[in-house]
């Protein structure tokens, strides 16, 4: 697991990277991190150059990088899948789902994303008090996908526990738990694995709308392949979305905006794309350069490893006016929390309709949601908090 720079490895740098980000925006805006031996890139312009040329730029991995990409690449022994490829290998892994995530799609998965966020919610009936990570955040996205992609309702307490340990972080940082969760993340990847292999199979030929089904139906991937793009999807797909929950309630209840956006006076979806901008769930991607290219007047050389800031980029003053402000008003929004070129998120519709949908039904549910913000924890790596305990009245 790699150490973030040194700036902001303290808990309150991890809380905050943002001062941080501006320093380096203005005086070293494309720089070399002795420590770490990788360059740190953070204006807006320079980020979506580097993630749009694929011909100087590979996102396949060949060291340890951030949790989002490490976790996706698969030591399960599982052939690479569409985040660890470039083109046109990468039109390969991905174009068989592309059209199952357009927004045409994404409507048709609508209610039954809202069953789910009831299902959720009711489970918290008669609750006054809520941890809305642990409680909401998690579960949420979890059972989204295991719904998508057909998981049996009898199986999805076990799917959550994989879910749940392929996610943990630690907490105390001691040796010994450390070797813990990696033994048990390794152990439910194996599972998974296995797990999907057996559905994947069983599923061929089947007319399920669901995404193994659909998997399983391609002539384009191998077997490996078809179970890796299933794990992919659980690993892209849930903490990024638990993060983007959290902050928003997160940055709602810190500018006093929850009941605007009951009323309605602001929109959900703009607070949405704003909440995406300004606490980006995913700060920093990583790749590797494979030819010699010079940025902002200096030498990247191939082989040399770049981190993106993206958490930096949606804060840069060349493209947002008034960017240290949330201002959920802001139009356009052209933040870049998804990514740029041709990795950008697969699952973005879906993340935002996710969020759509929760954020409708938590503020109907309760008409007062007051989250404790006076000792925030923020998560290693991924941009979130690890708890956000809640006070709520029902309506
Ligand atoms: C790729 C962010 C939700 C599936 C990405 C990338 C980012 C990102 C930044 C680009 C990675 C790169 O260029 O290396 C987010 C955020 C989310 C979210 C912030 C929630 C707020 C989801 C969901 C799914 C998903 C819900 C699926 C169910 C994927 C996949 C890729 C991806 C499969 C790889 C696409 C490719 O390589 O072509 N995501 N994501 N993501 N995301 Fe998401």
């Amino acid at each position: 697991m790699e150490q973030p720079p040194e700036a902001i490895r303290s808990q309150e740098g991890q809380l905050s990277p943002f001062d941080w980000y501006a320093e380096m925006r203005a005086e070293d805006p494309v720089r070399f991190d002795e420590q770490r031996e990788m360059w740190d890139i953070f204006r807006y312009e320079d980020v979506d150059r580097v993630l749009k040329d694929h011909d100087a730029f590979t996102a396949r991995r060949t060291r340890e990088d951030n949790e989002f990409s490490s976790d996706a690449e698969d030591d399960t022994g599982m052939l690479q899948t569409m985040i660890t490829a470039d083109p046109p290998e990468h039109n390969r892994l991905r174009g068989f789902v592309d059209e199952r995530f357009q927004p045409g799609s994404i409507r048709e998965y609508q209610p039954r994303v809202e069953a789910v966020t009831e299902d959720v919610l009711d489970a918290l009936a008669g609750e006054e008090q809520f941890d809305f990570v642990d409680e909401f955040a998690i579960p949420f996205p979890v059972t989204v996908i295991a719904e998508l992609l057909g998981i049996p309702a009898e199986r999805r307490d076990q799917f959550k526990a994989w879910s749940d340990a392929l996610i943990a972080r630690p907490k105390n940082g001691t040796q010994t738990e450390i070797q813990r969760i990696q033994q048990e993340r390794q152990q439910a990847r194996q599972e998974m694995s296995d797990y999907f292999t057996k559905l994947v199979a069983e599923r061929r030929g089947g007319d399920g709308d669901d995404f193994i089904t659909l998997a399983a139906n391609t002539e384009e991937l191998s077997r490996e392949e078809k179970v890796g793009f299933c794990i992919l999807l659980l690993l892209a797909g849930n903490i990024t979305t638990t993060n983007l929950l959290t902050n928003a309630i997160w940055s709602l209840e810190e500018q006093g905006l929850t009941d605007a956006v009951r009323t309605g006076a602001i929109g959900r979806k703009q607070v949405i794309e704003e909440v995406l901008r300004y606490r980006s769930p995913v700060q920093s991607l990583n790749r590797i350069a494979i030819a010699d290219v010079e940025l902002n007047g200096k030498q990247i050389q191939a082989g040399d490893a770049v981190t993106l800031w993206l958490g930096a980029a949606n804060r840069d003053s060349e493209v947002f006016d008034t960017p240290e402000e949330f201002r959920p008003e802001r139009r356009p929004n052209r933040h870049m929390a998804f990514g740029m070129g041709v990795h950008f998120c697969l699952g973005a519709h879906l993340a935002r309709m996710e969020a759509d949908v929760a954020m409708q039904q938590l503020l109907e549910r309760f008409d007062r949601l007051d989250a404790d913000l006076s000792n925030l924890d923020p998560l290693y790596s991924l941009y979130g908090l690890k708890s956000l305990p809640c006070e709520v009245n029902r309506t």
